[in-house]
């Protein structure tokens, strides 16, 4: 087993350390290149570019592994819930009773927010995209907890994750329903996580949503399986921005914005819309598929494709069957279901994509069961925020152990050295 490879630059030859993974992944460590060389690497996108060594989650692209802290996504989202997942990816172990328990009141407690938060909710327009509010909303949590700026103990990060992780599908929930102008729903202390969560967007005074548990274990599921996804590019972003030491609200709040992107976390709603495209235009899949892979075009086939999974995205798999279940259970014979069925068989028999390795993600089919559990459309993205958030926190608690602010370099290509011109003697 080699411990470094050399890399000779003209008659310079030097010695670059492999560092090896648990799984046996392998690095080349170019920490000191730029000292040693006056070079630096340049991979535009990252796609060969570790930022860090992690112990939080495992991804293997080629063979469809996903795992959290070691465990099976197929095993945590059949035999676990959102929020012991959530401990397992913070602290590292599954929590015993107790554990489980006092992580659980932690939520509880903390699930209202300040009266004077509420107000920010009226400041913005009708039609205010979700994931603006709850970015804003979640960076303004600064502003009423100064104590949980500097973390510098385990007890204040654990206030300040809990309180995160609790109030997320409240400040939520209530961006939902001011912008439907509705009153806001209180959350019930009783409720367990996502149920609380259902609450508070579908609840009235006079008459408590009492969803099946089936619907309330599906949408614990849809958070369990965006919990974490190693160095995506919003959990990178909570990363860079935590390395300058800046607060976990403000970190949070930056990953939310990354995530917003269509080629991103935003890919759940563009799914839909492509799904509500095909039927309102009456396409046939074979046409739609066509237009895609006419690159003239610039269609996408959204849901489709991801850096790192080259094989089937395990979770779009689990969604997909929780899918079936959930439309099976409410008698919903949802036409972007079979569109989207139809999309990937087509997809996946085409050499266009078999080619290029395109598989459905996570996103291709959530969006089907979010619309089947009354979710609007617009609120897609903040979902998958709200299921994101305990790997937001446990990456930058983890990158928070490093000393080192993130801040890459580059090769410029710009002009030269020029001298200044005044106006006057400009062409
Ligand atoms: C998420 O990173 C994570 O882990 C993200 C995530 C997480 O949990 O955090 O898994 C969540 O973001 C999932 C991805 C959601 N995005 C989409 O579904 C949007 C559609 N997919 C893509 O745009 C694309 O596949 C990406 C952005 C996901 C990945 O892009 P890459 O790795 O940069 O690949 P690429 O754009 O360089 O594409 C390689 C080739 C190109 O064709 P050629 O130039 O080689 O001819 O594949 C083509 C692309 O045109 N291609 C697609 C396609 N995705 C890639 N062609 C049609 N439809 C697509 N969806």
């Amino acid at each position: 087993m080699v411990d470094t490879a050399s890399l000779q630059i003209g008659d310079q030859s030097v010695e670059l350390p492999i560092v090896v993974g648990s799984e046996d992944e392998k690095a080349l460590d170019i920490s000191k290149l730029r000292a040693e060389t006056g070079y630096v690497t340049i991979d535009p996108g990252y796609g060969n570019t570790g930022s860090c060594q992690s112990d939080i989650t495992f991804i293997d692209g080629d063979e469809g592994i996903l795992r959290y802290r070691g465990y099976a996504i197929e095993d945590l989202a059949e035999r676990s819930t959102f929020i012991e997942s959530a401990y397992l990816l913070i602290w590292g172990e599954l929590p015993n009773a107790g554990q489980l328990n006092e992580f659980s009141e932690l939520f509880t407690k903390h699930q209202m927010l300040r009266e004077g938060i509420k107000h920010h909710f009226n400041l913005f327009p009708p039609n205010s995209p979700p994931m603006a509010v709850l970015s804003s909303v979640l960076n303004a949590l600064a502003c009423y907890y100064p104590e949980l700026l500097e973390i510098n103990d385990e007890d204040t990060f654990t206030e300040a994750a809990a309180r995160i992780m609790s109030k997320v599908r409240t400040i939520a929930a209530y961006s939902h329903r001011q912008q439907q102008g509705h009153h806001i729903m209180y959350p019930h202390p009783e409720k367990s996580y996502a149920e609380n969560f259902l609450h508070m967007m579908f609840s009235q005074p006079y008459n408590e949503f009492q969803p099946d548990p089936e619907l309330i274990k599906a949408l614990d599921v849809i958070f369990l399986l965006h919990a974490d996804h190693e160095q995506n590019c919003s959990t990178s972003t909570v990363r860079m921005v935590g390395s300058s030491e800046a607060n976990l609200f403000a970190s949070v709040a930056a990953g939310v914005s990354a995530l917003w992107g269509p080629l991103h976390g935003g890919a759940n709603v563009a799914v839909v819309e492509m799904l509500e495209r095909i039927r309102a235009e009456n396409l046939s899949v074979s046409d739609f598929v066509s237009q895609v892979k006419d690159k003239k075009a610039g269609i996408r086939l959204m849901g489709f494709g991801h850096r790192v999974y080259k094989n089937f995205d395990p979770r779009a798999k689990i969604i997909k069957k929780s899918c079936e279940e959930v439309l099976a259970k409410l008698n919903i014979d949802d036409p972007m279901l079979a569109i989207a069925e139809e999309l990937e068989a087509v997809a996946l028999e085409d050499e266009y994509f078999i080619q290029r390795k395109l598989y459905p993600n996570v996103d291709f089919y959530s969006g089907v069961i979010l619309r089947a559990l009354g979710i609007p459309k617009e609120m897609f993205t903040v979902i998958f925020a709200i299921g994101r958030m305990p790997g937001w926190i446990a990456q930058w608690y983890e990158e928070s152990k490093s000393t080192k602010i993130c801040r890459p370099r580059q090769v410029y290509t710009g002009p030269v050295e020029r001298s200044y011109q005044p106006v006057g003697q400009r062409s």
